[in-house]
């Protein structure tokens, strides 16, 4: 029987990814005060290119050093950087590929979903403050030419990336974070021609590929990860997304990466936000325990390049399903690998046909603290704790540990802010001192 998880895909592009696993994009929090990359996401890349995924993404790099997802975020800014950072980020990708892998660079701009202790001026389309556990502040509206020099930074990035030793780029185009908030009608209200029509939204987006496509050359892979829906009411619909794929199909992308879901409704991760700005998940989504895979069959029929979809996945049944139906190319992998790097290598030998499902044995009882929960604080605190604990874990890998399952998820929470408060008082501390 021929090993579907096995094959090897060639892009378009004319690379040649070696299988059809990916590490899915997981944000590291490791640069250190400057934004740099350090010793340990070259320890951490290194295991998981030991690990056996065909693919490695990058935790999202950012082009805006005043405006992160995080605050120890890698950024790009400037972009070409210094002649010590490019020696850092070619450690990081030489350890990444050390396996005969791909590894490409995540690049994004963290828009309005930038927490107060990083900025209290997150950018934005259009000035819609994300309200969240008070963690965001009022965004201001972008000016033209500061979409325009955006596009450009994130082409530079992508030249950067290149010349830097990594295999490929994806442009971050879900979530919520910056391209995908233009998508959006809730969070774009503009009325120039970056917002309006849903070609007028989705501009940035196609403009930034273009942008990126000539930075790199075309025998470079070029990826793009896009949401299948918000999942919110009134934000970018499924019928929109695909629209948008049908412009793709012009781009000459290598990989299409498909996800859903922002800060508000963080279906990404499998979970709801409010229920009052939710939008119905199809009842067959519940059902499988891929989040995006009937969505992915819709795109499927109209896109003309390799898709990927990531979410839920936990068992080869499942992958198979996925990649056998055709629906799509390449099934991403993320919050397993957080604990155990090698599991790919283990699937792609036969050894295993189950993934570890943290999330599962993370929640304190379904009713009281579970997706399901009435109680919305509690539901976002589950939310972000689960995060905090999947942030740990990275730590730990990145220091040559193993995962500790002990950690549960009220302790993740509160050591995950305080975890992220000193960081970001490192990082303002330096900005202040440079
Ligand atoms: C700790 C963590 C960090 C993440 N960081 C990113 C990121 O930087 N960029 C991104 O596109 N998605 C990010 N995600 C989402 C994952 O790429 C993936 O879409 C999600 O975890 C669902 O896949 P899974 O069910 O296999 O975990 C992150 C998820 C986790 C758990």
């Amino acid at each position: 029987m021929t090993d579907l998880l096995a094959q090897p895909l060639a892009l378009p592009c004319g690379a040649r990814l070696p299988n059809r696993l990916c590490k899915a994009a997981m944000t590291e929090g490791l640069a250190d005060p400057q934004l740099r990359p350090t010793e340990r996401h070259v320890a951490l890349y290194r295991r998981w290119a030991e690990g056996g995924a065909g693919l490695l993404l990058t935790g999202n790099v950012q082009i805006d050093r005043r405006v992160l997802e995080r605050p120890a975020n890698v950024a790009l800014d400037p972009a070409p950087p210094d002649a010590e950072t490019l020696r850092r980020l070619r450690a990081w990708s030489r350890a990444g590929t050390s396996a005969g892998n791909h590894l490409w660079m995540q690049i994004s701009h963290a828009g309005r979903q930038s927490p107060w202790y990083v900025t209290r001026e997150p950018l934005a389309p259009s000035p819609v403050q994300l309200k969240l556990l008070a963690n965001y502040a009022k965004p201001r509206a972008l000016r033209e030419e500061e979409i325009l020099d955006f596009i450009q930074r994130y082409a530079r990035v992508a030249a950067t990336a290149r010349e830097a030793g990594f295999t490929g780029v994806q442009i971050h185009a879900a979530h919520g974070y910056l391209l995908s908030s233009f998508l959006s009608p809730v969070t774009n209200r503009r009325t120039d021609a970056w917002g309006g029509s849903l070609e007028n939204r989705a501009r940035m987006l196609i403009e930034t590929i273009r942008a990126t496509r000539k930075a790199v050359g075309a025998d470079f892979p070029v990826s793009v990860k896009l949401n299948s829906d918000d999942f919110r009411k009134g934000g970018f619909t499924h019928e929109e997304c695909l629209q948008v794929v049908r412009w793709l199909n012009d781009e000459r992308l290598d990989l299409l990466e498909l996800s859903g879901g922002t800060y508000e409704q963080p279906r990404l991760l499998g979970y709801a936000g409010k229920d009052a700005d939710a939008t119905p998940q199809r009842a067959s989504t519940r059902q499988r325990e891929a989040y995006f895979l009937d969505y992915a069959t819709d795109v499927r029929r109209i896109a003309t390049m390799p898709l990927m979809v990531t979410g839920g996945f936990r068992t080869r049944a499942g992958i198979e399903e996925a990649l056998g139906g055709g629906a799509v190319d390449v099934v991403g992998l993320g919050r397993p690998l957080c604990g155990e790097p090698d599991l790919p290598k283990r699937l792609l030998a036969r050894q295993i046909d189950a993934l570890p499902r943290y999330e599962k044995r993370m929640q304190l009882g379904p009713g009281i603290l579970g997706p399901t929960t009435k109680v919305f604080l509690f539901r976002l605190i589950n939310v972000f704790g689960q995060q905090g604990w999947y942030y740990l874990q990275l730590y730990r890998l990145a220091d040559g540990l193993g995962p500790n399952l002990k950690l549960g998820v009220f302790g993740a929470f509160w050591r995950y802010l305080a975890d992220e408060y000193r960081q970001a008082w490192r990082m303002h501390r330096a900005r202040r001192h440079s």
